[in-house]
């Protein structure tokens, strides 16, 4: 048994999730179904496997992501197939797909599931983990920015969380990075190599920026002064990120400014913004997103540019503050039959309680009244069910409060109303 166990056990960074969990996590796609509509965004759907010259594209080989966190196989056509890492580069080529462009000027998606990276496991680290993404594709405005800033927080607003943080930074246009980037790496270029990590040095060649959100604390350190992004940004860069910061602030979003938020993904451009929590440990941050106006026209599609986030629904489920179970629906019923000859009438009984919308558990086998009361206890039921032979050949069910533990006689047609009331 020992040892057909150990090798079919789950893969190390893949959850089973129970129902306390799975509690959470419904909790959280309740209120994103609740919120998300109200800004137009409906769901898409889309597919786990894609080809992944998708992801390449997009997320750029460049990125960590790419470059060792995918799940990348052949199909049995030699094509090379990967297990979506994120959401965002399977509703892009959704989009561009079905020529969604043409129909509409602006479009709203969310997307909920699992998603997949071989990163190391830790706390609120998983190689199956899920998202709950949003992205709005057409309006290149900085209202589209506030607005779907303000829609993630007021999402997260409504989950319990305790303290958040939210940070933003912009990180420019082709117009003015570029420059940036060599102002930087030639600062980089200037300090003692022997400063930064081996990472950091590579970073330095192939993607300056992500020198800054390097977590090596000696990498923090030595670039503590490193020339600023917002100083360096074009004015219509600049004048974007005022109209963003000015409507979050009319809203009473409050914000940080992370000159190092640079996200680890290479398709952002201008707005970027996380959501980080002191109290989940080295994982804090919840959720991440920005602009990527030159995304789609990379891939092929039509200039339209684009902002969207994705949460962690795992580091979700960490700060909430409540417990799972405290979402579980309590069941009304617990159903048992004292003696086989009640079987078939409990049988009965329960389906048309669940019939009247009522929800509950039959005990399959016969019990005792000691046993019955006790598994009914344990089922958290608000009333316990009694079936005897001698409520049997009255057409009655014994019914028990489980709160105040009163007990009474019903006629079984009258069992749901009596329930209900
Ligand atoms: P990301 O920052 O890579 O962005 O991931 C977003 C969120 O997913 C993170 O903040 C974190 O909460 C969660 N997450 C990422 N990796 C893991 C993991 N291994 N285990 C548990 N949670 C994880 C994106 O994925 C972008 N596609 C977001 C986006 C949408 N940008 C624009 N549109």
């Amino acid at each position: 048994m020992e040892s057909i166990m150990a090798q079919i056990q789950a893969i190390k960074g893949f959850a089973d999730l129970f129902p306390e969990d799975s509690a959470l996590f419904l909790r959280m796609e309740q209120a994103a179904r609740e919120v998300f509509p109200r800004y137009a965004f409906g769901e898409l759907r889309t597919p786990l496997l894609e080809y992944t010259d998708l992801f390449r594209r997009s997320i750029g080989t460049e990125t960590d992501v790419v470059q060792k966190e995918m799940y990348t196989f052949a199909d049995s056509k030699e094509r090379s197939m990967t297990l979506r890492p994120e959401a965002t580069a399977g509703v892009m080529r959704a989009y561009i797909e079905h020529g969604v462009h043409a129909r509409e000027a602006v479009s709203k998606f969310f997307t909920i599931g699992p998603m997949f990276r071989h990163e190391r496991p830790q706390k609120g680290r998983m190689r199956q983990f899920h998202q709950i993404n949003c992205e709005c594709l057409g309006p290149r405005e900085a209202e589209a920015d506030a607005e779907i800033i303000c829609m993630l927080m007021e999402f997260l607003g409504r989950l319990n969380l305790g303290d958040i943080t939210l940070q933003i930074n912009s990180l420019g246009c082709p117009n003015c990075r570029p420059a940036y980037r060599k102002i930087l790496r030639d600062w980089l270029e200037s300090l003692d190599p022997a400063g930064l990590c081996e990472d950091c040095r590579r970073r330095m060649e192939t993607n300056p920026l992500r020198v800054l959100d390097c977590k090596v604390p000696t990498c923090r350190e030595n670039t503590a002064r490193a020339p600023v992004m917002l100083e360096h940004q074009c004015p219509e860069c600049s004048a974007h990120l005022d109209t963003v910061l000015r409507h979050l602030r009319a809203q009473g979003v409050s914000f940080e400014i992370n000159h190092r938020l640079v996200r680890g993904l290479d398709y952002y451009t201008r707005t970027t913004f996380e959501v980080v929590s002191g109290s989940i440990g080295a994982q804090g941050s919840v959720a991440g997103g920005g602009r990527y106006d030159g995304l789609i026209s990379s891939l092929g599609g039509p200039d339209v540019p684009g902002i969207g986030f994705a949460c962690g629904m795992e580091r979700l489920a960490l700060l909430m503050r409540e417990d799972g179970e405290h979402f579980l629906s309590r069941p009304d019923f617990y159903l048992a039959s004292l003696d086989d000859s009640c079987r078939d009438a409990a049988f009965e009984l329960a389906q048309i309680l669940r019939g009247a919308g009522l929800g509950g558990t039959l005990a399959f086998e016969t019990r005792s009244m000691k046993s019955a009361m006790r598994q009914a206890d344990k089922s958290r039921a608000r009333f316990a069910l009694i079936l005897g032979p001698d409520e049997l050949a009255a057409g009655t069910v014994a019914v028990r409060n489980m709160e105040n533990g009163e007990q009474r006689a019903v006629s079984r047609a009258e069992a749901a109303g009596a329930l209900k009331a």
